[in-house]
């Protein structure tokens, strides 16, 4: 698949105000500077579609991107939304307003009925951390389908490239008797680009709406 148009709607404060539900939509969150905003921009082959800023935390709202809004069905593809969040974890936020952002995200993934997938953004850098493993565990509790997307693998060298998955696998399985779809990216150099976008394709066929 690839995408014709992709435009920013708009950032919303509350899962109330965001536009309506009626097209298939994929939400994006992980830890700040994971590189979700990079990953939009390379999937959607726009350069500042959304804003990369090398300030963690930048990212405050539920940002709504339309991708081939009007694009016509009969072509066998159909009009998605995708969402860009607010990164979690990051030290630096006050805890008030740290709260207040997981309770909006939250809010949000609960209640967003035409909401397809979680891409959960997964820095290829590190071991497994604490906060990524507990919020995919409150996505399984709340039976949120979610993908698991690595970033950055072009900043590992081979031997990390070779580890860091099993690795991170055999943590996953300690909790969870299968695992989510995986994808292994790169911004930078757009590896892994087909194969999510061949995913969304899919899971837009699964849309009821
Ligand atoms: P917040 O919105 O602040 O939470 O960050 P974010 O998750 O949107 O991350 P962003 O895309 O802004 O990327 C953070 C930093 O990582 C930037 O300096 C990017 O250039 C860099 N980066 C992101 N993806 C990649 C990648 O695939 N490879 C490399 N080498 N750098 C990347
Ligand atoms: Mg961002």
């Amino acid at each position: 698949m690839e995408v014709q148009s992709a435009e920013f709607i708009k950032s919303s404060a509350h899962p109330q105000e965001c536009p309506p539900d009626d097209r298939p939509e994929y939400a994006f969150i992980g830890r700040s500077n994971v590189g979700k905003s990079s990953l939009i921009n390379m999937l959607t082959n726009r350069k500042a579609l959304a804003k990369i800023s090398s300030t963690p935390g930048k990212t405050q709202l539920i940002n709504h991107f339309v991708i081939d809004d009007g694009v016509k069905e009969t072509s066998g593809r159909r009009s998605w939304y995708l969402v860009d969040l607010p990164g979690f974890g990051y030290a630096k936020v006050s805890r008030t307003s740290r709260v207040k952002w997981q309770r909006t995200s939250e809010q949000y993934l609960t209640a967003r009925t035409n909401l397809m997938c979680v891409m959960m953004l997964i820095d290829s850098r590190h071991p497994p951390q604490k906060v990524d493993l507990e919020f995919m565990g409150w996505m399984g509790e709340n039976s949120l389908p979610f993908a698991m997307v690595f970033t950055k693998v072009d900043k590992l060298n081979q031997t990390e490239r070779a580890d860091f998955l099993p690795l991170y696998e055999a943590e996953m399985l300690k909790r969870w008797h299968r695992l989510p779809p995986v994808y292994v990216t790169s911004s930078e150099k757009g590896e892994g680009r087909e194969e999510l976008l061949r995913f969304i394709e899919q899971t837009n066929g699964l849309f009821e709406g």
